[in-house]
């Protein structure tokens, strides 16, 4: 997959500056997590590079395209997707039907093969593929959203607060899920308050404050460092 660089990227939400020249990069095949307190500024940066909010200066690149001059539609299928905050999953459908959401720009031939490879990721979506999404648990729902960006074959995933509210015993499996995602050969960028989780899984990992990165190494460069492990691994 081509390299992610985002450089000096500025977001301002009205007089928030919510970005204040972030500078960041995934290689090919990389993990990279993105940890940070409340309001730091992780889900701009994921905005930022879907398109989803305009960046006020710097440049979004991805492999020789410049994504900050795309809409998100024609960044979806420049192989790029996004598993939002939140999960934004559509609760009255199916498990199938937000499936097929996520694939909607894609040729229907490639839908039905993309809702196999994404039921051979996660088997108990194919078990429920027929269950309304908002009768699934948190951990499944979790799931359903990853599997929803799967859908558009991206070669890089972008993950908003995957483990968020979730059991540990959850968390693993979610865990488990990104490993075989990335294994495929999708690069992954993880966005987490349960830094732990994230800095385990990860190649490369970047500490966010207040709008700027404060800190970057390998994840495990991280674990070991005294700051982060005070302010964000509770040690
Ligand atoms: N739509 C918006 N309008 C105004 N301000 C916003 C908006 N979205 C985010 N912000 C502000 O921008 C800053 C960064 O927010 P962001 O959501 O990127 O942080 P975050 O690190 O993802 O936080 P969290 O861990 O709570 O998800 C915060 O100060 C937040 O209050
Ligand atoms: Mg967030």
């Amino acid at each position: 997959m081509p390299p992610l660089k985002v450089h000096d990227v500025q977001v301002s939400y009205g007089k928030v500056r919510a970005l204040r020249g972030v500078t960041l990069s995934v290689d090919e095949r990389e993990i990279v997590s993105i940890v940070g307190a409340n309001g730091a500024g992780k889900s701009t940066i994921l905005k930022a590079v879907m398109g989803l909010v305009p960046i006020t200066a710097g440049s979004v690149e991805f492999g020789d395209r410049r994504l900050d001059q795309l809409s998100p539609p024609r960044i979806v299928r420049a192989g790029v997707s996004l598993c939002p905050e939140g999960r934004r999953l559509f609760p009255e459908m199916t498990v199938e039907e937000n499936l097929r959401m996520g694939g909607y720009q894609r040729d229907r031939r490639h839908v039905a093969g993309a809702l196999g490879e994404v039921y051979a990721y996660v088997p108990v979506l194919a078990e429920r593929r027929g269950q309304v999404a908002g009768s699934l648990s948190g951990g499944q729902q979790q799931m359903l959203a990853i599997g929803r960006a799967l859908m558009s074959d991206p070669k890089l995933l972008l993950l908003d607060e995957p483990s968020l509210g979730l059991a540990p015993l959850v968390v693993r499996e979610i865990a488990t899920i990104v490993r075989n995602i990335h294994a495929r050969g999708v690069s992954v960028v993880l966005v987490e308050q349960n830094a732990r989780m994230a800095l385990k899984l990860s190649d490369h990992a970047y500490v966010m404050e207040t709008g700027r990165v404060t800190l970057h190494g390998t994840g495990q460069e991280l674990l070991d460092n005294p700051l982060v492990q005070r302010s964000y691994l509770g040690v």
